[in-house]
């Protein structure tokens, strides 16, 4: 039937006119979002400092890749500056397609100066907040930027439409260049300088010098709720974060809803992302949102406090905000009951598939320990290992070796589980001179099921560590403060209902327990997220076959990928 006559044209303005209020919707049809990243160099001004810094697009924290679920996402990154540099999408899957995941020397190699690549990579089965950050050296301090997913077109949030959204950044500022800054302490083989500021969205907020002008705020309106989409950015530090005066009701966690509770402050790690709902319910006025380090271990932290502001609409910019009340510096009883209350939300509709039956069982343990280093300040040099196995970075891409099946770039025997088990949280425990070295990785089967047991140890100190796996989520079915007991903890797990996120916490002295289906094959980083750690050696990678099916094997790389 062709569309000619005056009717036809009256129907087809009709259906223009629905679609324009919403009361039709389309199929959703998959949209290719294009991004260009020019990483450049601009000269930003914080705390009375001037400094040039590496930046995408001249922008601090960097530009928002806001996109669909279901869509396809294209960044182009062209490197203006004098680092090789790679960029990564934490928390995105990237089934099949680790060559658009990003960690230099692990799925690819760094894009030399001058050069252009493009990450292409679909947005499936994932919706809500993520983060894109550099994944080289300490670039990540200020190349990173947010990632919104929104559900697909038709598909409500699973809690109540918020009136407005924010991106809300935490992170660190050095008043020295931070290469710099890292250079130094690896050359001394101490931990580098700590940062100068802790920031939102950039800015440190008005308690610091110089600082007025450089306040983050957002305006509400009274009886409105918003939806805080919150990133922890910083390198080295885990975080609380809180609003004077109002409640947050955490519902989401590294893009994974969560059962709704509701808390006066969270505390995120470095590399997780926390929605949520803050209702404009108090006395109009103007109200500090604030954020703070969280350290229980007797390690040296930057403590300051970084402010942004949350202001009805109004009230004039006159009125003196009040600040909230953080959690203690300290307070690991907080952080315990804070990780508790997370669970995910398990609905028909997005349900935990949390895997019961176990194919592997793997125990990690976390240690601090010191190296010879006759040129280092002590004359020797710290490091960090799972296994008592330091990572060392390959030359050449693992993901690439793997594929090409190029020999002698990794060796497939990561430790199971420590050589000789010890009392991990015994006190005190001297780390001896011996930490081994060496690009080990775990290999794991197509679809098999993973249970990561991840104990921190009092090697030197006992600290928290948050862990990130890439190509995955997984579900966090048990945690615990000293020795895991393989006997008696499992039992106390969680296999209904737990959290399923893509970095988590191992408490100071404790334990966490994932599991995962290995169900992407390539190959996988997987270190704490805290980069001071990660530089020490803090990371494996993890190998997971092709599987037989047509769809289940690793894609081919694209054409542009970098070269080392
Ligand atoms: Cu957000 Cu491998 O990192």
């Amino acid at each position: 039937m062709s569309c000619l006559g005056f009717h036809c044209h009256k129907s087809l303005l009709m259906i223009i006119f629905l679609a324009f209020l919403g009361l039709i919707s389309f199929p959703a049809e998959a949209a290719i979002k294009k991004y260009q990243f020019d990483v450049q160099v601009k000269n930003v001004s914080r705390l009375c400092h001037a400094k040039p810094i590496v930046t995408v697009n001249g922008r601090f924290p960097g530009p928002t890749i806001y996109v669909r679920e279901g869509d396809r996402v294209q960044v182009n990154v062209t490197n203006h500056v004098k680092y090789n540099l790679s960029i990564h999408w934490h928390g995105l899957k990237q089934y099949r397609n680790g060559w658009a995941d990003g960690p230099a020397y692990i799925t690819q190699c760094p894009i030399q100066s001058g050069n252009s690549y493009t990450y292409d990579f679909n947005v499936t089965g994932q919706r809500g907040t993520l983060w894109w950050h550099a994944h080289i050296l300490w670039l990540r301090a200020t190349v990173y930027g947010a990632i919104v997913i929104l559900p697909k077109p038709g598909t409500p949030f699973p809690f109540p439409q918020p009136a407005r959204e924010f991106e809300i950044l935490l992170g660190e500022w050095w008043n020295n260049d931070v290469e710099e800054v890292e250079k130094q302490g690896f050359k001394m083989g101490l931990p580098p300088n700590m940062s100068d500021a802790h920031t939102i969205n950039g800015k440190p907020g008005p308690l610091f010098p110089c600082s007025e002008k450089h306040t983050y705020a957002i305006e509400v309106e009274q009886g409105k709720s918003y939806l805080l989409r919150i990133i922890n950015a910083a390198l080295n530090d885990e975080l609380f974060f809180a609003i004077a005066g109002h409640n947050l009701t955490v519902v989401e966690v590294d893009a994974v809803y969560t059962k709704p509770f509701t808390t006066q402050s969270i505390l995120i790690g470095p590399g997780q992302t926390t929605n949520v709902l803050v209702q404009a319910n108090k006395v109009p006025g103007r109200y500090f949102m604030a954020t703070r380090t969280f350290m229980d271990a007797p390690i040296p932290v930057d403590n300051k406090t970084a402010t942004a502001i949350l202001q009805y609409k109004g009230i004039p910019n006159t009125v003196l905000p009040s600040l909230p009340q953080l959690p203690a510096g300290n307070n690991s009883d907080f952080a315990l009951n804070y990780n508790k209350k997370l669970k995910s939300l398990n609905s028909a509709k997005y349900p935990a598939n949390v895997p019961l039956k176990v194919d592997r069982n793997l125990f990690y343990t976390i240690g601090l320990g010191k190296n010879s280093c006759p040129t280092c300040v002590n004359g020797t040099r710290l490091l960090a290992s799972l296994n008592n196995v330091s990572f060392v970075m390959p030359q050449t891409a693992l993901l690439q070796a793997h594929y090409f099946n190029i020999k002698g770039v990794f060796r497939t025997d990561f430790p199971e589980r420590p050589s000789t088990p010890f009392n991990y949280t015994g006190v005190p425990l001297t780390a001896n001179l011996g930490t081994s070295t060496g690009t080990r990785v775990g290999k794991i089967a197509f679809n098999s099921t993973v249970e990561l047991v991840l104990q921190d140890t009092n090697l030197l100190t006992v600290e928290s560590h948050p862990f990130h796996l890439h190509g995955y989520n997984f579900f966090v079915v048990g945690t615990g403060v000293g020795n895991f007991d393989p006997a008696k903890d499992p039992t106390k797990y969680n296999l209904v209902d737990p959290v399923e996120r893509n970095t988590v916490g191992v408490p100071t002295g404790g334990w966490t327990a994932i599991r995962f289906r290995a169900d992407n094959p390539g190959v996988w980083f997987m270190h704490c997220h805290l980069e001071l750690h990660t530089g020490w050696g803090l990371k494996t990678a993890f190998v997971v076959e092709d599987g037989e099916g047509e769809d289940q094997s690793i894609l081919p790389p694209p054409k542009d990928l970098p070269t080392c």
